[in-house]
């Protein structure tokens, strides 16, 4: 028996939210499990209570996210209540939980949430965390892990570190899509970043005009979301739950006119 899972990039402020509901009212059934990073889904930048259940509700099974996830107080109660959201593991004394097992039709299944440390908070070190994670832990059947991390070569080694442990390694946080999907060692899914789920036109989810402004001035502006069709990405996953190895991992893309 095959598990068909989902896995969103970052979830970028209202036109991510948006995009994503039109692709599950879609394709909601095409999979068993859902999963999306949603660091990004509440105006660009972090995400609150309302709008992690609005995304919960569309039919993603569990939230993972990042490095933007603390950016509304709100969310750290909800975290500590809602194991269907969960942070980066290697956070130090942090609310709320780095991994969640879910309840799939067919089987269950082990998230974990990490983050890198390349070009970023210096926080703990991610490897040892899930090393020590998944020794302590004991779960048997399909982990998926979602590392935000800036450096593809932080990506690469933490995909080499879980192979033959992990089902899949999949990357988020720089909001661009690689073309790097592929199965390590015949067993662990990997892609070095799924990508973004947002405006298309656009620097990251931004306005591009605003972002160009900062660049070409270096003087502080306010960025704003951008206008105008949406994008999905987002990688396909198919684990054998005989040996919970993934035996395929493609990738998603949609465009939406708006
Ligand atoms: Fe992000
Ligand atoms: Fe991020």
């Amino acid at each position: 028996m095959t598990l068909n899972v989902l896995f969103l990039g970052d979830i970028v402020g209202r036109p991510g939210r948006r995009a994503v509901a039109l692709f599950l009212e879609q394709n909601r059934e095409d999979f068993d499990l859902i999963i999306a990073n949603a660091e990004n889904a509440s105006g660009g930048l972090g995400l609150t209570p309302k709008n992690a259940r609005q995304l919960k509700n569309l039919g993603i099974d569990v939230l993972t996210s990042g490095n933007h996830i603390w950016k509304y107080r709100e969310i750290y109660d909800f975290l500590d209540t809602h194991t269907w959201l969960i942070r980066p593991l290697n956070y130090p004394n942090a609310p709320g939980q780095g991994y969640t097992i879910v309840n799939t039709p067919k089987s269950r299944a082990l998230i974990i949430s990490l983050q890198g440390r390349t070009y970023m908070e210096p926080i703990d070190c991610p490897f040892q965390c899930v090393d020590n994670l998944l020794k302590n832990l004991d779960f048997n059947g399909p982990i998926l892990v979602d590392f935000h991390a800036e450096a593809s070569s932080e990506k690469r080694a933490m995909g080499v570190f879980l192979t033959k442990r992990a089902s899949a390694v999949l990357g988020t946080h720089t909001h661009i899509q690689t073309n790097d999907a592929q199965i390590l060692d015949d067993f662990t899914g990997y892609i070095a970043d799924a990508g973004m789920c947002g405006p298309k036109d656009s620097v990251l989810g931004m306005n591009k005009e605003i972002v160009l402004e900062r660049f070409l001035f270096k003087r502080p502006v306010k960025f704003k979301l951008a206008d105008g069709p949406l994008q999905i990405n987002g990688v396909r996953v198919k684990i054998d739950l005989s040996s919970n190895r993934c035996v395929d991992i493609s990738t998603v893309q949609r465009i939406f006119s708006k």
